[in-house]
């Protein structure tokens, strides 16, 4: 059989550079820590899903004289709280963790924002190792420093950038990962392919078919060359002036029908699924982008099991004028003008400032009224 390979990358941010290794089965090769030093206050954060599959496994293979301790914290977005960040400031307060002490979040995007924000926070920030669980922490939350908790009031309103000490993907985690939350994550690698890189959604549409049968080595070559993109643009624009913001393709609609439609009822990556291809049509409906791209995105998202539309049992009961006012409140926006990501092309995104929200609205309108068009 043939030897997977091991694919390396580094986030190069001076002093603060680090590692990205990616390869299925990774978590069993203890050069997947090479380079790091382990003291003995180390803190492994994972949550109840991913514990009983993976704690024990990783504690053996963390490298070091003193077994990790280990937090468990209630799996969920629900849960991702100012008062669990609390339990991990109690658990690392508990074993004395002094400044050179290490957390390892062990899980999806959820646990990495929260274990990421407490290792910021604890004495004033000490080292945070990502071994991300899901496709969707593989390839976008694990990588950058974006760390955060949410409040009542809304999304990752408390955070911090603080970027981890390395990143350890190992492919073969996803085996276990429920398919509609692998074909969330597959949202988001097509987001790379449509916003920079039309060879890389090229390469998609040909593995399509064992991206979403969870084949790992595909999926290693999809993280890595995900986390490239990632990792170029966080060196370019690491705390969002420009360049950074291409990376919300799909996301200004997404998380207004996400947080519209109830946080639970779709997934991230489906919200950013039918966000695309909203920025995808409004893009043509301008005059921008030829429309046959908006039916090639359609197609892909489609075969890798992503929604397309806004299911018509959530359309019912949104209103356009409400996922407007949601879009005017994103973080994105300047002093209250409506900014876009749209494209020219597949492959080729951009910002689009002071964008008319009428049609916006007419769109959304459109979109909730078309039963799945
Ligand atoms: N920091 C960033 O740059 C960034 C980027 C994108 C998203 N996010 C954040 O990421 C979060 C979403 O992350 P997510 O989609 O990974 O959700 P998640 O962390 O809630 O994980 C999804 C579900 O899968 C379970 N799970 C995780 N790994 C598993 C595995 N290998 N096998 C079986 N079950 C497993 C989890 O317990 C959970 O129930 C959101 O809070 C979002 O805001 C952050």
């Amino acid at each position: 059989m043939r030897q997977p390979e091991f694919h390396r990358l580094q986030v190069e941010l001076g002093q603060r550079a680090y590692p990205i290794r990616i390869a299925p089965g990774l978590l069993d090769r203890r050069d997947a820590f090479a380079g790091l030093r382990f003291p003995q206050h180390v803190l492994l954060v994972t949550d109840a899903n991913v514990a009983p599959l993976y704690a024990e496994r990783v504690r053996r293979i963390l490298p070091g004289n003193h077994e990790a301790a280990l937090l468990v914290l209630p799996a969920g977005e629900q849960h991702k709280t100012l008062a669990m960040c609390a339990r991990i400031f109690s658990a690392l307060a508990d074993m004395q963790a002094s400044r050179d002490a290490i957390v390892v979040a062990l899980g999806g995007g959820v646990v990495g924002d929260m274990a990421g924000f407490a290792a910021a926070c604890w004495m004033r920030g000490v080292r945070c190792l990502q071994i991300p669980t899901t496709l969707l922490a593989m390839v976008d939350s694990s990588v950058g420093g974006k760390t955060a908790v949410d409040l009542p009031q809304g999304k990752n309103l408390v955070g911090a950038f603080h970027q981890p000490c390395a990143v350890v993907v190992d492919t073969d985690l996803l085996a276990t990962l429920p398919a509609r939350e692998l074909s969330a994550g597959l949202a988001e690698v097509v987001k790379y392919g449509a916003l920079g890189d039309a060879a890389f959604f090229g390469w998609i549409e040909q593995h399509a078919d064992a991206l979403v049968a969870g084949d790992t080595a595909v999926l290693a070559q999809a993280v890595h060359r995900s986390c490239e993109h990632k990792a170029r643009v966080v060196v370019a624009d690491e705390t969002e002036q420009g360049e950074r913001a291409l990376l919300n393709f799909g996301h200004t609609f997404g998380h207004a029908l996400e947080a519209e439609a109830g946080y639970g009822e779709l997934l991230h990556g489906e919200a950013v699924a039918i966000g695309m291809l909203l920025a995808a049509r409004m893009s043509s409906e301008l005059g921008l982008a030829p429309l046959l791209d908006v039916a090639r995105l359609a197609a892909l998202l489609e075969r890798l099991r992503l929604p397309i539309a806004v299911p018509s049992a959530i359309a019912r009961r949104l209103d356009p004028s409400a996922l407007l006012a949601r879009m005017r409140l994103d973080k994105k926006n300047l002093s209250g003008r409506l900014r876009l990501v749209l494209w020219r092309r597949i492959g080729h995104a951009f910002v689009a400032e002071d964008v008319d929200s009428h049609h916006v609205l007419e769109l959304l309108t459109d979109a909730l009224t078309d039963d799945g068009g």
